[in-house]
């Protein structure tokens, strides 16, 4: 029988995001407090025919037609190079793939799908080398290194949960999850943002930052405890380049979320609210106003494999 491995991987929110000053690698140093929600991208990997490479098919009924078309099937997709390099790293040739993605994050919206699909790569590629070729399997912390080498959120992708991102966000420390549900509407805008974009508009803004406690905040007691703590440091560069947002985060406070606010480097907007039936009853009514207002809970685990 045909080999065929299902793997899923989880959105993620900044609750705070703190960032540095321009490093002389390209990247910023970043203090960030990441927790996964419950919106996961799936992906199922079948062995393909010999001599046909990999391939790659993308949907999802859920994010506007524009974002899935947005993504692309080639040697571009994060999920090919994610392939390409795990059977690097193993000394192995690239498989002949055939692999499906159902997206459900918003693409290029600061929530890291793109890393969520790359994770979840990592997984289901973990799992099909040592079914087709008996490499040994590697560890989260081993997978979280080639996952640092493909994007600096693929490692907290693979941890979930709630954790301190560090370095240029890829250094994870994870944490015990908060004490309390959390309860998410979140906006996708009908444009994306390119994170490079983002960070160089905050360059422009010349904000002076400073690193926090995270491990403490994250015993926070109740979501309006933890809604008063969050912060973003792009999120004024993500108004810069889409002035809309500011306003539709105003809107979102005034239909009763506890707090709204860019997540990431945007353009999503994650709002909490106090209950599950709040955020079901804005979704809704954002939902036909023709706004794709999703609803998730928080504190999702992170990469995995699916039965
Ligand atoms: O790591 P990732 O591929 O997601 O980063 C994309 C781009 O975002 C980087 O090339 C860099 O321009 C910017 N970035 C940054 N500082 C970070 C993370 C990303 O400047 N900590």
């Amino acid at each position: 029988m045909s080999t065929i491995i299902r793997a899923s991987a989880p959105a993620k929110v900044n609750l705070v995001f703190e960032v540095g000053q321009l490093g002389s690698d390209g990247y910023h140093p970043v203090n960030s407090l990441f927790f996964a929600l419950d919106l996961s991208e799936e992906l199922t990997l079948a062995k393909g025919e010999a001599g046909t490479g990999i391939s790659i098919y993308v949907h999802g009924d859920s994010i506007p037609e524009a974002h899935i078309n947005a993504v692309p099937t080639d040697h571009s997709n994060l999920v090919h190079k994610t392939a390409v390099l795990f059977a690097q790293k193993l000394g192995k040739a690239t498989p002949d793939l055939q692999i499906d993605i159902h997206k459900r994050i918003p693409v290029a919206g600061g929530m890291a799908g793109g890393s969520a699909d790359a994770a979840a790569m990592l997984v289901a590629m973990n799992e099909f080398m040592h079914q087709e070729h008996g490499t040994e399997k590697l560890s989260i912390e081993e997978l979280a290194v080639i996952g640092a080498e493909l994007g600096s959120d693929v490692p907290f992708c693979l941890y979930g949960g709630l954790a301190i991102g560090t370095g240029r966000g890829e250094m994870i420390t994870p944490l015990e999850g908060l004490s309390f549900e959390t309860n998410w509407l979140l906006c996708a805008s009908s444009k994306g943002l390119s994170t490079p974009t983002v960070f160089a508009a905050f360059d422009e803004l010349d904000t002076e930052t400073q690193f926090t406690d995270l491990a403490e905040l994250s015993k926070t007691s109740s979501p309006t405890e933890l809604g008063s703590r969050m912060t973003n440091d792009l999120e004024q560069a993500a108004f810069s380049l889409m002035p809309s947002l500011s306003q539709q985060v105003r809107e979102l406070e005034e239909l009763g979320a506890i707090r709204a606010m860019v997540s990431g480097s945007g353009p999503t907007i994650a709002a909490l609210f106090e209950s599950e039936a709040k955020a079901n009853e804005v979704s809704k009514a954002l939902n036909s106003q023709g706004v794709v207002a999703l609803t998730a809970k928080g504190g999702a685990q992170g990469a995995r494999l699916d039965g």
